[in-house]
């Protein structure tokens, strides 16, 4: 009896240092839990200045995880780019930021479909697997134009 109770402090020990080492490592990457995940602040005055929303549109990417960033620019009422091309296949990150209030973004026939809140970057990773075009639009009223506020993903063979 004295020998099993041993094997299982000694397993109740290794379990606790093993969620230990998890817990830290998971804190020295940042963070992978989904509310703490991507999260960038950015103020929607200097939204313009940035240079990836400076000219947003795609970009090739240097991460393994994903070979495009897609940048939006949210504003009231339209978003920028209004349309853009993305190769069948491709995983792509897309980011958006707003310069004025809050606003829906959403690509139509997608998983991609997040809020965008000032001082905020939201991005969502999607792999767009079939071609043809997609309708962005804004799902949160914003304002008088905000049925205006759309623009064009063309997923392009
Ligand atoms: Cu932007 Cu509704």
């Amino acid at each position: 009896m004295h020998k099993y109770e041993k094997i299982w402090l000694s397993f109740g020990t290794v379990s606790l240092a093993v969620f230990l080492l998890i817990l830290l490592v998971s804190a020295l990457h940042g963070g992978h839990s989904p509310a703490a995940s991507g999260i960038e602040t950015i103020h929607p005055e200097h939204v313009l200045d940035d240079e990836r929303f400076a000219n947003p549109g795609l970009y090739e990417s240097d991460d393994p995880d994903y070979d495009y960033d897609l940048y939006f620019v949210a504003s009231a009422f339209r978003y920028d780019p209004a349309e853009v091309e993305i190769p069948v296949g491709s995983r792509v990150k897309v980011s958006v930021a707003t310069t004025d209030v809050i606003h829906g973004f959403q690509i139509t026939g997608t998983n991609v479909n997040f809020m965008v809140e000032p001082s905020l970057v939201s991005n969502y990773t999607y792999t767009f697997n079939h071609p043809g075009e997609y309708l962005v639009l804004c799902n949160e009223y914003c304002g008088i134009g905000h049925t205006d506020m759309t623009s064009i993903v063309k997923v392009v063979e």
